[in-house]
């Protein structure tokens, strides 16, 4: 006993809810599984940056009204490093800026959105199996006790990097991990500054992020086994001011934390049969590029516009060169993700040789519009299939 639909969603994080929301505006009927409550999911404090294009394709879509409202236009960042600050001007650089808007709004913008247009997001609802993915798709789910199946055209599997889609099959995996971990805090104290900062310092690397005037978002590098016991608020507190070396910085009430490890990987191929993988089942970046809700906005866009095309005209063509179209822009940003961790984290044996070509090419950096441009390009989103237009 079960239902049907044409597309069975599994994870309602930005992945699967934007997929949604876009195979509805082609006409296309999906269901969306999701294991946690609407609180929940809703509450999961996560990414805050958006690229250009990822901002761009909300407004396209309908759903970027709020986010351009109450969102915050940057035009750069700002680097610090032995005393010093450095901007990096996106905007000369490339014509193109970021917008700070945490991806929880984001998740809460599109459930609204999903739920008025009659959308179906099954909350509480955990995917246990997926099966017959050559032929007749279904995902085996638990729902109040009962094991159902949803029979669908196409699986898409949303589910982050603790699903149950992306194992099986012929896939490869390539991954790298990190010795270091980020402890993040969400914090009600007006941001200290206009713009990010990312600062390199000798006891590891902070970032200085915001979410609205009134609240900021703070990172700092810890080990990777760290836990928050260790870190008592004045603790945190005194460790952001010391590394960010930014006076304004004013103690606040700490409505969030957690420690997030760091982590580089992808599946590939990111499809087979009737099943496509988007967003963090696919692959996950280290946070210090701001890639994850980026890459999953995009993997998304390209599997809509694939599926589309299967239903209009009945042409596989696109769905065929679905992991192939993405995969350029998720190694790029894997790469660029890498090598952001690399250049502002101090490694655990604390090399001087290291931490003085990290400083060599912090300069680098901050005086070559070259290798600005490098950094401005890739943060703000680069995709190669736009460059060869
Ligand atoms: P997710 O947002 O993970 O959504 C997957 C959804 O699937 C979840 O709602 C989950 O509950 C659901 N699900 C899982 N298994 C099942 C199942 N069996 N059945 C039904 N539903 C299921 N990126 C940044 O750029 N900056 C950051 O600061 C940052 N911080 C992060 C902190 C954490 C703790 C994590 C995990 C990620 C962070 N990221 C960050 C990465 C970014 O948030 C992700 O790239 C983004 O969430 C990807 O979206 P997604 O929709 O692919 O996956
Ligand atoms: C955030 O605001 O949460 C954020 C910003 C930039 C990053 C990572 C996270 O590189």
């Amino acid at each position: 006993m079960g239902a049907e639909t044409q597309v069975g969603i599994i994870g309602a994080g930005p992945a699967g809810l934007m997929l949604s929301h876009l195979l509805h505006l082609q006409g296309i009927e999906s269901v969306v599984l999701e294991t946690r409550s609407r609180d929940y999911v809703e509450a999961r404090v996560r990414a805050g940056v958006l690229e250009q294009g990822s901002a761009d394709l909300l407004s396209s879509a309908g759903v970027g009204d709020r986010m351009r409202r109450e969102g915050l236009v940057h035009d750069g960042i700002k680097l610090r490093f032995e005393g010093e600050e450095h901007r990096i001007d996106f905007r000369a650089l490339t014509g193109r800026g970021i917008t700070v808007y945490g991806q929880q709004e984001v998740v809460k913008d599109l459930i609204q959105r999903r739920l008025d247009d009659g959308g179906q997001i099954w909350f509480d609802t955990q995917a246990t199996s997926i099966d017959g993915i050559e032929d007749h798709p279904g995902v085996s789910y638990c729902r109040d006790g009962k094991a159902l199946r949803l029979s669908c055209d196409f699986i898409a599997g949303c589910d982050g990097s603790h699903g149950i889609s992306n194992g099986g099959g012929e896939s490869r995996t390539y991954e790298r991990s990190y010795p270091f971990a980020w402890l993040g805090v969400l914090a009600k104290t007006p941001p200290a500054t206009d713009e990010l900062i990312y600062a390199y310092h000798d006891r590891g690397f902070a970032l200085h992020s915001m979410r609205t005037p009134e609240i900021s978002r703070l990172y700092l590098q810890v080990d990777a086994d760290e836990t928050m016991a260790n870190w008592p608020e004045d603790r945190i507190w005194s460790e952001l001011r010391l590394r960010l070396a930014e006076p304004h910085l004013q103690p606040g009430e700490i409505i969030e934390d957690g420690i997030t490890p760091m982590r580089s990987l992808v599946i590939e191929p990111m499809q087979r049969g009737q099943l496509f993988l988007a967003g963090d089942a696919a692959h996950i970046v280290p946070a210090t590029g701001a890639k994850g809700m980026n890459l999953a906005l995009n993997d998304v866009r390209i599997l809509a516009e694939g599926l589309s095309a299967w239903y209009r005209s009945g042409s596989r063509d696109q769905l065929d060169r679905y992991s192939e179209q993405c995969l350029r822009r998720i190694w790029r940003a894997e790469h660029f993700s890498a090598w952001m961790t690399g250049l502002l984290h101090r490694d655990q044996g604390g090399d001087p040789f290291e931490h003085k070509l990290r400083l060599s090419y912090l300069r680098y950096v901050t005086t070559s519009t070259a290798a600005a441009t490098t950094l401005a390009e890739n943060y703000v989103g680069y995709d190669q299939l736009d460059r060869r237009r």
